[in-house]
């Protein structure tokens, strides 16, 4: 199916057919009870249409909790989550989706992602993943944190080439090689600690650019990874910054401020660094 360039700002054609959101809530560090379920309903009150969690964030049940707290039809809102390292490995895959999704109160995950590479099991648990897709228990299925060497080593194994690749990405951390692999396989690129965390938003370059639109830094960056074909999922607990992150689909970077944020890529990481992994 085609997409109109308003459609294709707003949502990734995944591999499978499915339509995913381009920007979504991510939940990490929030804790499960009222204050998550408060922020995710204030996002689905606002424009969002996805949420990324993971079970080792600890918070499904108040994002299922908001799902059905919004009213909105199961089948607009595209829920994303993980299998924790521990529950890795082919029976454990399995049985920790279903956990997952009991938690949640689902039937099914939009999206349901390795979240790190862990050696000797990922392929057993990608083979549990295929089947998650099979029986209908998840639409899409993905890696996290997958480097070039890892995402090659399941399109070497199996035929089904993961959905997406969800990774650290940021200007300070621009995987442009990653970006380039994954579009050439069909594998959609997602960023993760896209504003990375907060701490480099007073960069002079994003400052000056933020500025000079009426923009702030956080909404610069998330412009420039969506013109980059990215999707990205920017966590926040507190309501305006939520509206703030959503706020990027009404303006376009020029490509002059495109390569100038492109150059400041340092290689930044602020989680975990997936390169050294066997
Ligand atoms: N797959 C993986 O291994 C992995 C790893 C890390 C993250 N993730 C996913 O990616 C999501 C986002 O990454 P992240 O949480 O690490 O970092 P992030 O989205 O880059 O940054 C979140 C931090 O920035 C602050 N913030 C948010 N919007 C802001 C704004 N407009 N202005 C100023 N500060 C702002 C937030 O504070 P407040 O909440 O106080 O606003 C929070 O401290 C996670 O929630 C999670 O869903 C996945």
């Amino acid at each position: 199916m085609k997409m109109k360039a308003e459609e294709r700002d707003r949502f990734c054609m995944l591999n499978n057919g499915i339509a995913m959101p381009r920007l979504g809530l991510g939940v990490w560090q929030m804790p499960e009870g009222g204050q998550t379920v408060q922020a995710v309903l204030h996002a689905l009150q606002h424009g969002y249409r996805r949420i990324d969690t993971a079970a080792v964030y600890m918070n499904e049940h108040s994002v299922g909790e908001a799902l059905r707290r919004s009213g909105l039809p199961r089948q607009d809102v595209f829920i994303t989550t993980k299998v924790w390292n521990d529950d890795q490995g082919y029976d454990a895959t399995l049985q920790a989706c279903a956990a997952s999704l009991k938690r949640m109160g689902l039937e099914y995950a939009d999206l349901y992602l390795i979240h790190w590479p862990v050696t000797g099991k990922r392929s057993a648990t990608w083979r549990a993943l295929c089947e998650l897709k099979k029986s209908g228990q998840c639409r899409a299925i993905g890696v996290s944190n997958y480097t070039i060497r890892h995402l090659q080593e399941v399109l070497d194994e199996t035929e089904e080439i993961p959905s997406v690749n969800q990774v650290e990405f940021s200007p300070f951390l621009y995987q442009k090689e990653l970006l380039d692999y994954c579009r050439q396989n069909g594998v959609q690129l997602e960023a993760y600690s896209p504003l990375t965390r907060g701490k480099r938003l007073a960069d002079p370059v994003l400052a000056a650019m933020a500025r000079a639109r009426g923009r702030t830094s956080a909404q610069i960056i998330l412009r420039w990874i969506i013109q980059h074909g990215v999707a990205v999922i920017p966590k926040s607990i507190q309501p305006q910054r939520i509206e703030e992150n959503a706020a990027v689909f009404d303006f376009t970077l020029s490509d002059g401020e495109m390569a100038r944020i492109d150059a400041l890529d340092e290689g930044y990481r602020t989680a975990w660094d997936p390169t050294q992994i066997p």
